[in-house]
């Protein structure tokens, strides 16, 4: 029976060894046509191995990979105009062209191109058009290696880490650019190791550590499994925090880690909040300095590793 819907990419049970190495471990994944997924890991997760691999520069040691259907090696001839590339901190070999004339090659080729001039515009290059590309900044090549992926109108593209090396204004205009390929029902999977890239951007994190999968899901999904989130608050020492817990909603924890701070784990919501004012007023306790915290991917990758994301 036909599936439903076919994925842009299917990779199942992927392994890819160097030498002894294991850089890529039995990882899945999914990615429907016309969504965001992103690879979040540290350096040295695999992130790239499993970009070039779909891509078809790179042979899969096991396990199976199929781009848009077709197979990325055997069918790659096919899958070349539908699939833009933007490899990690290159622009490939093509350092001696100037700017817009590398543009201008890359969309020579495509049957229905973006205007040159228009795209280099629209990634801030317009005043270094006749730049030769070894001229141009780390974060001026990265944009410009954004442009030659897309010039061609691609179905699908893979961003390998699209804003490392930019400034906060060229990362906000990157972000723009694939939010507005998304609405254009242009799948994309990209890597990064910024979370708030990942959450920004995403509707699927796949989050990868030693070439495994160790949690996928929209952000909301993997922020709010398992502890939501924490309130902190000051007040007199000694508060009677088993009469707060008995009116807060049940698996929520209070305690006092140092005499007069308290901490309230649980999952956060407005009610919590109101209960926990409610009560302190009850009490006649003025809270201080109450904060709250929600977990953000960091906090779900360093449950789930034990480590840092930007080790
Ligand atoms: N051509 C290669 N030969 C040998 N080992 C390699 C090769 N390419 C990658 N590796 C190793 O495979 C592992 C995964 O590397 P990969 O480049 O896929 O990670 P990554 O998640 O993209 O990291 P980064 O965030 O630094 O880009 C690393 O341990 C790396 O050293
Ligand atoms: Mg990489």
């Amino acid at each position: 029976m036909a599936p439903v819907s076919t994925a842009a990419v299917e990779v199942c049970d992927l392994v890819k060894t160097y030498g002894t190495r294991r850089a890529v471990d039995g990882l899945s994944l999914r990615v429907p046509p016309g969504s965001v997924l992103a690879l979040l890991g540290p350096n040295g997760a695999g992130k790239t191995t499993t970009i070039e691999i779909c891509e078809g520069f790179r042979r899969p040691g096991a396990g199976t990979v199929r781009v848009l259907g077709l197979d990325p090696i055997a069918d790659a001839a096919t899958l070349r105009p539908r699939v833009g590339v933007m490899l990690q901190g290159s622009v490939g070999g093509y350092t001696g062209a100037r700017a817009l004339e590398l543009l201008r090659l890359f969309a020579s080729y495509a049957a229905r191109p973006h205007d040159p001039v228009e795209l280099l515009d629209g990634v801030g290059l317009a005043d270094v058009a006749r730049t030769p590309v070894k001229r141009l900044s780390g974060g001026q090549q990265q944009r410009l290696s954004l442009a030659l992926a897309l010039v061609g109108r691609p179905e699908l593209v893979f961003l390998d880490e699209p804003t490392a090396g930019m400034d906060p204004q060229a990362r906000r205009r990157t972000w723009e650019f694939i939010r507005r390929l998304r609405a254009d029902g242009v799948t994309v999977v990209l890597s990064t190791h910024f979370l708030d890239e990942a959450e920004q951007l995403a509707d699927t994190v796949v989050v990868i550590d030693a070439g495994r999968v160790v949690a996928a899901g929209t952000p909301a999904e993997l922020t709010r499994s398992g502890a939501e989130g924490q309130i902190r608050f000051r007040a007199a020492p000694g508060l009677r925090l088993e009469s707060l817990v008995a009116d807060l909603p049940e698996g929520s924890q209070a305690s006092e880690p140092e005499p007069g701070r308290y901490l309230l784990r649980g999952e956060v919501s407005p009610q919590l909040l109101a209960t926990l004012t409610a009560w302190c007023a009850g009490q006649g306790v003025l809270a201080d300095h109450l904060s709250v915290e929600r977990r953000s991917l960091e906090d779900v990758f360093l449950e789930l590793t034990g480590r840092e994301l930007r080790a």
